[in-house]
């Protein structure tokens, strides 16, 4: 298909993989690449020659485009930005941290950078930043999230009306309805999370796979609001936090509790108890463990199910997905 979104990164379809720390490595990118979608290698849970080995073994892995995202508040984000640059990374999708930081850098560079918003306000400035295109994620996401506790709904009409760059939507997308949905309010893209975390090629082990297929429909909370927001699957950790902060604990008193790398706990190690599961209010939704290949034919089928005359629509039917 043509839109704005295909045409800058060069892909068959607008849908972009979230980077997701302890999720999308090498092989999850470039299994979405492969799918015609866009891969993103999710640098924030790795140290530098860690995202150099996944660039490197994407790049046998597709011929395609990827790119990789980068966390800003990461204490390796300037180091990976270089590195990166290094090994001939063309896509760059920031996140948590300022557009003003990386952007100009990464455009010296020749690079296209997207920034991740949590506001249509914010959606402005990384507009003014200079950025190529911008996704505005609702707090129904996964992962971390922005303060403003808007959601996909409100947020994507707002943020439309505020910027004239494309305009890819997050929080709260994992099927075809979710897409159409998307292009409704005014998005040009969609950046999927938690429905790709549950994929065969995702790096997450079996345990918190199998956690986001039977979490049920209500199983997520916005967490550690004194901290950095984040959506995790309620388990024994977040009674735990959620008695914490009734009383008000010290930002120290909770770090405590959390322990050493949390979230690597869950989604990686399999201690889908004790750590933190970060994951999106999409798990209700969630009931296998496709191959990415058969998850984005069906995004696509999907999609093209429910869209009525929309931009989308119209180009997806000169190209009828995977047939
Ligand atoms: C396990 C997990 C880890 C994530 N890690 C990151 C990350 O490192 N950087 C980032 O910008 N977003 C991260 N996200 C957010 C995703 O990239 C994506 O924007 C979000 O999941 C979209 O919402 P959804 O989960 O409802 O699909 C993460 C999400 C999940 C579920």
């Amino acid at each position: 298909m043509k839109n704005r979104v295909c045409e800058l990164f060069g892909v068959r379809f607008p849908i972009v993989q979230g980077g997701m720390v302890w999720v999308s490595g090498a092989k999850l990118a470039a299994a979405v690449s492969n799918a015609g979608g866009l891969g993103l290698i999710g640098a924030g849970s790795m140290k530098p020659e860690l995202l150099r080995q996944h660039i490197r073994k994407a790049t046998r892995l597709t011929t395609r485009p990827f790119g990789v995202n980068i966390p800003i508040f990461s204490k390796y984000a300037e180091e990976q930005v270089e590195l990166a640059i290094e090994e001939e990374i063309s896509i760059f999708f920031m996140s948590a941290g300022s557009p003003k930081r990386f952007t100009h850098k990464l455009k010296e560079a020749g690079c296209t950078v997207v920034h991740v918003a949590s506001s249509p306000t914010l959606a402005r400035k990384c507009q003014d930043a200079g950025v190529d295109a911008v996704v505005v994620e609702g707090f129904e996401a996964g992962g971390h999230n922005g303060r403003e506790e808007l959601t996909t709904f409100v947020l994507v009409p707002q943020a439309r009306d505020r910027v004239d760059i494309p305009l890819i939507a997050a929080g709260g997308i994992a099927d075809g309805r979710g897409i159409a949905a998307a292009f409704a309010l005014g998005a040009e893209g969609v950046q999927i999370g938690t429905r790709f975390a549950a994929t065969v090629e995702s790096s997450a082990s079996d345990a918190y796979k199998q956690l986001l297929v039977t979490s049920g429909d209500a199983a997520t909370r916005l967490m550690l609001k004194s901290l950095i927001p984040v959506r995790l699957v309620q388990n024994s950790l977040t009674e735990k936090l959620l008695k914490l902060e009734s009383r008000c604990a010290t930002v120290m008193e909770l770090e405590a509790e959390l322990g050493e790398a949390a979230a690597k706990r869950a989604i990686f190690d399999g201690e889908v108890d004790t750590g933190e599961a970060e994951a999106g209010e999409v798990v209700g939704m969630i009931h296998d463990i496709p191959t990415v290949l058969e998850l984005m034919q069906r995004l696509v089928s999907e999609a093209t199910d429910n869209f009525t005359g929309m931009a989308l629509s119209e180009s997806l039917k000169n190209d009828n997905g995977f047939s």
